[in-house]
This record gives C-alpha cells, sequence and structure tokens, in this order.
C-alpha cells in the first residue's frame, strides 16, 4: 500500500511539473530548438507507421504512372503548386528559407525510391502534421493532378535538367 501510495505522489509531482514547464512557457517552440534524439525517433516512427497504414490509394484506371504524358504533366504540376520551393527540382535550387524548416524538406530524388506510389499520393493529399509539409488537397490540387505529380516523383532521380527545363517550359493546358 505504501508503495502504490508514493507512486501516485511521484505521478502527481511529475503531472505538476510537466504543466509548469509546458504551460509556463518554459519549453522552447523555436525552430532552431534541437528535438531530442528520442523525440526525432519517436516522430519518425508515427509517422511512418501511420502513412503506412492510410496509404492505400489506387490511380484510377485512366491513369498510367509509367506513361510519358503523365510524367511530364506531373513535372508542371510539381513546378506550378510550389513543391520547388521546398523540395528544388532537376536544375532548380530550393528557396533558402526552406532550409530554416525544421525539419528539412528531403531533396525528392533520394527519398522517392524508399515510397510506394499509394504513400507518395497520400502524403501530399494530406500533408505531415508536424512537419511544413502542406496538404495539397486542402490547397485546391485534384487527386488526377496529385497522382500525374507521384508519376514524375517516382522516375525523379532520372530525369535531367534539360528534359525538367522543357517540361515545366510547355503552356498551360
Ligand atoms: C513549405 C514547404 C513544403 C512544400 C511547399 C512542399 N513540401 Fe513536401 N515536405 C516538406 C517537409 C517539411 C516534409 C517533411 C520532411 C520530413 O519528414 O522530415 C515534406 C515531405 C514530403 C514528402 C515525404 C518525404 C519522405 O521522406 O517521406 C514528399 C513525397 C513530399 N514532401 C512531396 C511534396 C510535393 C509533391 C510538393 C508539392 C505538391 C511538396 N512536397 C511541397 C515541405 C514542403
Amino acid at each position: 500500500m505504501r508503495i502504490l501510495a508514493v507512486i501516485g505522489a511521484l505521478a502527481i509531482l511529475v503531472g505538476i511539473g510537466a504543466a509548469v514547464f509546458f504551460f509556463g512557457g518554459f519549453y522552447s517552440v523555436a525552430g532552431t530548438a534541437e528535438d531530442p534524439a528520442v523525440v526525432t525517433w519517436a516522430l519518425t516512427r508515427v509517422r511512418t507507421a501511420s502513412i503506412n497504414r492510410h496509404a492505400d490509394d489506387q490511380p484510377p484506371a485512366s491513369i498510367n504512372l509509367n506513361d510519358a504524358a503523365s510524367v511530364q504533366a506531373g513535372a508542371k504540376e510539381f513546378a506550378e503548386h510550389g513543391c520547388v520551393n521546398c523540395h528544388g527540382a532537376p536544375g532548380v535550387k530550393w528557396a533558402k528559407y526552406s532550409e530554416g524548416l525544421h525539419p528539412d524538406p528531403p531533396d525528392l530524388k533520394d527519398v522517392v525510391g524508399e515510397l510506394s506510389p499509394a504513400q507518395l499520393f497520400f502524403v501530399i493529399k494530406n500533408g505531415i502534421n508536424m512537419t511544413g509539409m502542406p496538404s495539397f488537397a486542402q490547397a485546391g490540387a485534384k487527386d488526377d493532378e496529385i497522382w500525374s505529380i507521384v508519376a514524375f516523383l517516382k522516375k525523379l532521380p532520372g530525369v535531367s535538367e534539360a528534359d525538367y527545363k522543357t517540361w515545366t517550359a510547355q503552356p498551360s493546358h
């Protein structure tokens, strides 16, 4: 019984301590503050597990992700939706401010190999909480446009600077 009382008292003290730390303003929300390794680890694990569980959409029959037309249309959507500002593109550097985001947006050609089309679609459509990655469905992108971006991203590691320039220079549809 005594032990239980001590555990209870400790739990209350920890609760009060946490409340003072967070509500008293001692926790720093500065984007420059490094997260403790355990927080980064937990956030990354939770994010990956969540995306794996939720990403189950497949492209509609009208869209073939390997189709050159989809890939090129996707390059254009990628440029027009402002992805380039944070992630960069072949021959285009990301905007300097993206280096101030926390976490830092990745160079997508380095990560697309590990992500399935369904996972890419989910992330672009819904965004990622607690990162700067916006939901593009909320920003007005249609599912078809997002699927074309997915088609482009799956080919991204092999897209040359010249191709990207040509595809994004075409007049708007
Ligand atoms: C305001 C900056 C910003 C913009 C604009 C932006 N992103 Fe992101 N994006 C991020 C950040 C931040 C992350 C999360 C980085 C992390 O998980 O460490 C991210 C993550 C992603 C990921 C997941 C990468 C991974 O490793 O799991 C994909 C895919 C992605 N973005 C694609 C896009 C596409 C496509 C667009 C445009 C339609 C776009 N992003 C626009 C900031 C941005």
